[in-house]
């Protein structure tokens, strides 16, 4: 059809007989002469419709934005003067000969030929439209370069791309499943997996040696602006390996990545021990863009009369951290108010501070509601341990670790957006060394990964104090992003057993879950290990978006509903019936 994209003609096809197709993006009549400017994928293209060309004028008059059309004509340099140097084609235009209706649109419920702020719901009803926009059109292309990118890479280094099942059985990372009926096994279901996790395993068991997948997973779980509940992993698994070299490639190819698609060039990351991190940013994926830390002050205020601070301060499920901004002194009362607002909303009870005016004198240089509540000595310490200066605004967070890690943590990241305090483009890490478990809400040990992760310890150690095994379990992160999670594996039954035991799970469970896991298990299991990356977050740093939504082609919205098609939704009572499912949900 087209001989040309409209968005690639350019000085070298002057005086060329060109055919273009795309849509209508703006029509100007200009005193008798039609001018058009044709959208496609690689850009604009403006064709000018001369009267004298009656049969194409007289369509050229009927055209409306967004309509399809297919022009043919010459390439022409642009009068003196009317040059745009804003547009890749602004140099040439199309003088048409021959127009084409290829389809007509009805009027669009947000205009394409105009930036425009639409409500994200309406863009995602409309995604057809939304997807139009140059702006999307690019993320989606970009995600397909890093897609093919990533298979180059991996395929380079002998990995095999590997299919695995949707229609599955339950795996364990943490979140819901999804969970299907069959028709033919009535009263029995499949889930969708949450990861490949299961299968990449006995994949190595099965002497694949190196797998890897752009994997679809389905997690039922809390949506936030980087979840989804479909989304896409980079799926890695080798044999034979330690964790040096999984890191190694995980490495590289980020690396990559971001100087292929941002032109930038990564040092090598750096390794946290989580502990370490979780003290120093009360997160296990802290953003190392911004120069801002906790610092532990429980043992400092333990002996204070103020019980805000002394009774966390004792307490070893608590603690209290102060947060050090320099130069923060500016910041108004409202705008303390609004951060504390903040962080109360994440389960703080308070956001104790001190404004330091005149460090050098301390009865009037600094200001806060609490420094009457503080010895002098107390007040002298802080000043010494955080190395306070003239206009630094000084933090508390205390409380239940829990509350102050998460309330200081998305503080931190809060203020280094708001006070733009960001001191590199990129700032990755690797988080290392995780415990093996943790206690959830009802005090039972849960995997912090999954339980498969290889402890760094025996069976009967880990037996012994599960609460402090650690984990050959690494995270990646970039720019306060998790993008990246994985571990070296269980490669003996023995140790699975271990593991499922403290998790709770009887032996009969086991057996019925994971029975075949065990099996394998048993039957000679090279040691292995992997990752997996979150494409959709990747996706998202390169094309510098905050929205995951942005770089999925057809999202769910945050309720988990796809607005353009309107799923999940109702079926007939003749499916159910076949199902043999009989639905308690009643209307409200
Ligand atoms: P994990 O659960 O950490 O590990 O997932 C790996 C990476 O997938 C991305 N991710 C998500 N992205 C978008 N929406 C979600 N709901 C979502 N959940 C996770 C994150 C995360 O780092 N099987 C293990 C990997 C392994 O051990 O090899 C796993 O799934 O970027
Ligand atoms: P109160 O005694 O509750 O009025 O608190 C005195 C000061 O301590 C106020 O500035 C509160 O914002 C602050 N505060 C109270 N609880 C906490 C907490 N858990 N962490 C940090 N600051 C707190």
């Amino acid at each position: 059809m087209r001989s040309h994209y409209c968005g690639a003609i350019t000085t070298t096809n002057l005086d060329q007989e060109v055919t273009i197709c795309g849509w209508i993006h703006k029509r100007r009549d200009h005193g008798g002469v039609i001018f058009l400017d044709v959208r496609d994928i690689k850009g604009l293209c403006q064709a000018v419709i001369n009267p004298d060309n009656a049969e194409s004028f007289a369509i050229a008059e009927t055209l409306r934005n967004e309509f399809v059309v297919e022009i043919s004509g010459i390439v022409r340099a642009r009068l003196e003067g009317t040059a745009n140097k804003n547009m890749t084609t602004g140099e040439i235009e199309l003088e048409a000969q021959n127009i084409k209706i290829l389809s007509k649109a009805v009027t669009p419920v947000f205009p394409l030929d105009d930036y425009q702020d639409v409500n994200e719901d309406v863009r995602l009803k409309n995604r057809f439209l939304d997807l139009r926009r140059p702006e999307m059109n690019q993320r989606i292309v970009t995600r397909s370069k890093i897609t093919s990118a990533v298979r180059n890479y991996l395929d380079e280094k002998e990995f095999h791309e590997i299919e695995t099942p949707i229609l599955t059985k339950a795996t364990p990372e943490g979140a819901r499943d999804f969970v299907l009926p069959s028709r033919v096994q009535s009263g029995k279901f499949f889930a969708l997996p949450q990861s490949p996790q299961l299968f990449k395993q006995l994949l190595m068991m099965g002497g694949l040696d190196k797998y890897y997948q752009i994997a679809r997973c389905f997690r039922d779980e809390d949506l936030r602006a980087d979840r989804q509940p479909e989304f896409t992993q980079i799926d890695i698994e080798a044999s034979f390996i330690d964790q040096n070299y999984i890191m190694e490639v995980g490495e590289d190819m980020i690396s990559l990545l971001i100087e292929k698609f941002c032109g930038d060039r990564l040092d090598k990351f750096p390794i946290l021990d989580w502990h370490d991190s979780m003290r120093d940013y009360g997160c296990d994926k802290p953003d190392l863009r911004i120069p801002l830390k906790l610092v532990e002050i429980s043992d400092l205020v333990k002996d204070e009369e103020f019980k805000v601070f002394a009774e966390p301060a004792k307490n070893d499920n608590s603690r209290v951290v102060a947060l050090k901004i320099p130069g923060g002194n500016s910041l108004s009362r409202g705008q303390i108010d609004e951060y504390t607002n903040f962080v109360s909303k994440l389960g703080a009870k308070g956001l104790a501070y001190i404004k330091v005016n005149d460090v050098s004198d301390m009865e009037n240089g600094l200001q806060s509601p609490i420094l009457k509540f503080l010895k002098p000595e107390t007040i002298a310490s802080l000043i010494s341990e955080l190395g306070l200066k003239n206009d630094d605004l000084l933090f508390f967070g205390a409380g239940k670790k829990s509350v102050v890690n998460l309330s200081m943590s998305s503080l931190i990241k809060k203020i280094g957006e708001d006070l733009d305090l960001f001191t590199s483009k990129w700032a990755p890490c690797w988080v290392v060394d995780f415990p093996m478990f943790e206690k959830n809400g009802e005090g039972n040990l849960t995997s912090l990964h999954h339980p498969f992760t290889l402890p760094k310890c025996s069976s009967n150690e880990l037996e012994e104090s599960p609460e402090i095994a650690i984990a050959h379990a690494y995270d990646i992160v970039l720019n306060g992003y998790e993008i990246g999670g994985g571990s070296l594996r269980v490669f003996d039954a023995e140790m699975q057993e271990a593991i499922f035991k403290i998790l709770n799970i009887s032996k009969e469970e086991a057996d019925s879950k994971f029975g075949f896991l065990l099996k394998a298990l048993s039957s000679g299991c090279p040691p292995h290990g992997g990752i997996a990356f979150g494409l959709d977050r990747i996706v998202m740093l390169v094309t510098d978006t905050s929205n995951i939504r942005d770089v999925i082609a057809f999202p769910k919205t945050q309720s988990a509903t796809c607005l353009l098609t309107d799923a999940p939704s109702k079926v007939d009572d003749a499916q159910l019936e076949e199902l043999k499912i009989v639905s308690t949900h009643k209307e409200d």
